[in-house]
């Protein structure tokens, strides 16, 4: 991303999780009133307050469903983990993520660590304090990192100067970043998340596909360049069939890897799931190898 210019597709997201409202209700997953407020005025093509009960246009229409359901299988996964008794949670690459909003009350007594770009998260805290949001977001700890530049082994250090204890169990979710990192910057995330997370800890991670970046489809390359224009193009994806390995020799088993269309079909009634995460997007969920943290201790 733009070294001094708060992420665009960060925007992007966040407006598309607010447009959602325009959606009929069966076709609703999750409600954010507040990603449209950050997107405003962020310069990405698009990104105005919908009018009221608009349809939205097909390809908006098609990134409001995926959203929709990018979000709320991460919900599912935070709501999880805080019904086992999680209480700590980090957002890697937060963007304009509402959850410590939107769950208030169900992470009450939990800590929240937001960790992003100084720029976009310049831009959150101050559209919090404008829009008076900031006490309400008061559970969440701020810890800016560029994770190309800095060395994310010290990640760990800052996330304890901020109150996260690596004793406890912690949920990391890394949604919608991991495809604009260099393949050095996510094998150092990993390594990194792998050292502040305790027995019961969680990886959330939602990624394109190897093949997504390598043979891209005809509307994969139109999405990259689009991608491109706004100074945040694809640069990483997995191979799904080698991920349980990959995260194995990084201290994480893998319990769920899964399409974002196959979320689609199991969440959303058909004609809506249609199209939906048809560009190669998947999310995977790990939990830290306790066996492994045995061996080490
Ligand atoms: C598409 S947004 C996703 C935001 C959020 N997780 C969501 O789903 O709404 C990508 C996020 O990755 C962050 N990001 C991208 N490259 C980064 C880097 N090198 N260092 C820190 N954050 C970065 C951006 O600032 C942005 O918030």
């Amino acid at each position: 991303m733009r070294e001094t210019t708060p992420s665009r597709t960060a925007a992007w997201v966040a407006a598309c999780r607010s447009y959602g409202a325009a959606l009929p209700d069966e076709a609703r997953l999750i409600d954010d009133p507040y990603g449209l407020p950050f997107a405003t005025g962020s310069g990405m093509p698009g990104v105005a307050p919908p009018a009221a009960a608009v349809r939205l246009p097909t390809p908006l229409r098609s990134w409001v469903l995926y959203m929709q359901v990018r979000t709320r299988v991460l919900d599912d996964v935070l709501l999880d983990f805080v019904a086992g008794g999680g209480r700590q949670v980090v957002l890697l690459g937060a963007g304009y993520d509402a959850r410590a909003l939107r769950f208030a009350g169900e992470l009450v007594g939990a800590r929240v660590f937001e960790v992003d770009h100084p720029a976009t998260q310049g831009h959150k805290r101050r559209v919090l304090a404008r829009r008076r949001l900031d006490d309400r977001a008061a559970a969440v700890r701020f810890v800016t990192w560029d994770f190309e530049a800095r060395p994310m082994h010290e990640l760990a250090g800052a996330l304890a100067a901020a109150g996260h204890d690596a004793a406890a169990p912690t949920l990391t979710i890394w949604e919608g970043v991991t495809m604009y990192l260099t393949e050095d910057a996510i094998d150092a995330s990993v390594r990194a998340v792998r050292g502040w997370s305790s027995p019961r800890s969680q990886l959330a991670i939602t990624y394109v596909t190897r093949d997504a970046i390598e043979r891209p489809s005809l509307p994969v390359r139109a999405t990259r360049v689009l991608l491109r224009g706004a100074g945040e193009p694809w640069r990483f994806g997995w191979d799904p069939g080698a991920l349980p390995g990959w995260l194995a020799s990084r201290g994480f088993d893998l319990h769920r890897d899964a399409t974002i269309a196959a979320e689609a079909a199991r969440l959303l009634p058909a004609r809506y799931a249609r199209g939906v995460g048809t560009l190669g997007q998947r999310y995977a969920l790990a939990q830290m190898t306790e066996s492994i943290a045995v061996a080490g201790a």
